[in-house]
């Protein structure tokens, strides 16, 4: 396996520039993810990658191999480059059987039909689906075309893995089973992979490096845990971490805090660099340290907030709330809400509403001080 090496990759459509002049290195055997929104380039950069889309711009390496370089005048064709690829769509041939589906990619090598016949069976056997070679491939679930699409990428020993959003279109339970099963393959097998997604859940639990990219650029690249404890924009907090953001203006810095204006309130953030007075900062809120009281109390980092809506999704309720005309999300869970009140055997189910108002208390790590 080999490392793969992006430099300054461009790409246009017409006067669209979809990519624009990105940078990074998929280490061997490393699980990398491309997340963002649908639209920002991810699909372009993994069709450069593999060959079937010519960049304007840029240097892409593979081991010793070079695949591009506009410099040099240089592009080596898909087919020479052994990679293999999950497309978004599966790209599955629906007139074929699911071993004519994984056999194709070693016939066009020209192999042997023996050999064949055994790569194809095996792999087969490796993504479970021994036992369907001669069905049809319209005649398969979703998530047993998603592994033929799978094994044909795998079939013949791939330097290199690119997957676009296989999982998009299983529904939940399957998508958390090929989840893992994806993970477990590629660190059996030592793929070097490429993830592409718009989930954050699978990119924090599938990678070890996640590239975040907007409108055809890199916002943030880094290991998850460290993106999520420390993200260098709002962007890569609010996508990757699901954190809320409120812009507020610094007031007043001392060696250990700053202290942030929002509107008529001030609430005291951890310093994680030196800030100018008076700078327009972004707070980035992790909602779940966020507590919320029903009146005002004597602790730090208190603020007045509006309860804007109350979402419930499985065991959690998700409260949007209004402070300083900005939006936070605060999860919590439906348990935590029923509190005895001091002195009294009743239950008293304080579960917000919406309109309501209440104060909400933003410890100092749960708040992230951001430039942009
Ligand atoms: N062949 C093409 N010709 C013209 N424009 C294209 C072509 N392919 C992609 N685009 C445009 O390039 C931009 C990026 O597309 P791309 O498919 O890379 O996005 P994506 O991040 O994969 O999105 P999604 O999550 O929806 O799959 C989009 O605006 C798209 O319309
Ligand atoms: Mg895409």
């Amino acid at each position: 396996m080999a490392e793969l090496i992006i430099e300054k990759l461009t790409k246009r459509f017409g006067d669209n520039l979809v990519v624009d002049n990105i940078n990074f290195t998929v280490p061997s055997e490393k699980f990398v993810t491309i997340l963002g929104p649908s639209g920002c380039g991810k699909t372009t950069v993994l069709r450069c990658i593999v060959g079937v889309e010519r960049p304007d711009g840029g240097k892409m390496k593979l081991g010793d191999q070079v695949l591009f370089s506009k410099n040099e005048n240089l592009f080596t064709p898909t087919e020479k480059r052994g990679m293999g690829m999950v497309y978004q769509s599966y790209a599955l041939w629906p007139h074929m059987t699911v071993f004519e589906n994984v056999a194709y990619p070693l016939q066009i090598r020209k192999m042997g039909k023996d050999e064949i016949r055994k790569k194809v069976l095996d792999i087969l056997k490796l993504v479970k689906l021994n036992g369907l070679e001669d069905r049809l491939v319209p005649n398969l679930s979703g998530g047993q075309q998603q592994r033929v699409s799978l094994a044909r990428a795998l079939v013949y020993n791939p330097t290199l893995l690119l997957l676009d959003e296989p999982l998009s279109n299983l529904d939940v339970v399957l998508r958390d089973e090929m989840r893992t099963e994806l993970k477990d393959l590629q660190r059996r097998l030592k793929l070097t992979t490429i993830y592409v997604t718009h989930d954050r859940t699978e990119a924090l639990s599938l990678s070890d490096h996640i590239i975040i990219m907007d409108k055809g650029v890199i916002k943030a690249t880094g290991t998850p845990i460290d993106l999520l404890r420390d993200p260098p924009n709002s962007y890569a907090g609010i996508i990757l971490g699901d954190m809320s953001l409120i812009k507020g203006n610094v007031s007043n810095n001392s060696e250990k805090t700053v202290e942030i204006k929002i509107g008529n309130h001030k609430i005291v953030c951890r310093k994680q660099r030196d800030w100018n007075e008076n700078e327009e900062v972004g707070i980035l809120i992790r909602g779940t340290e966020v507590v919320i009281h029903n009146n005002k109390r004597p602790v730090d980092n208190l603020l007045p907030a509006k309860i804007k809506s109350a979402t419930y999704a499985g065991q959690i309720v998700e409260y949007k709330m209004i402070v300083n005309d900005q939006v936070i999300k605060v999860p919590k869970s439906i348990e935590e809400f029923i509190i005895p009140e001091e002195g009294s055997n009743e239950t008293i189910h304080s579960l917000h509403e919406s309109g309501e108002d209440v104060y909400i208390e933003i410890p100092d790590s749960a708040c992230h001080v951001v430039k942009e």
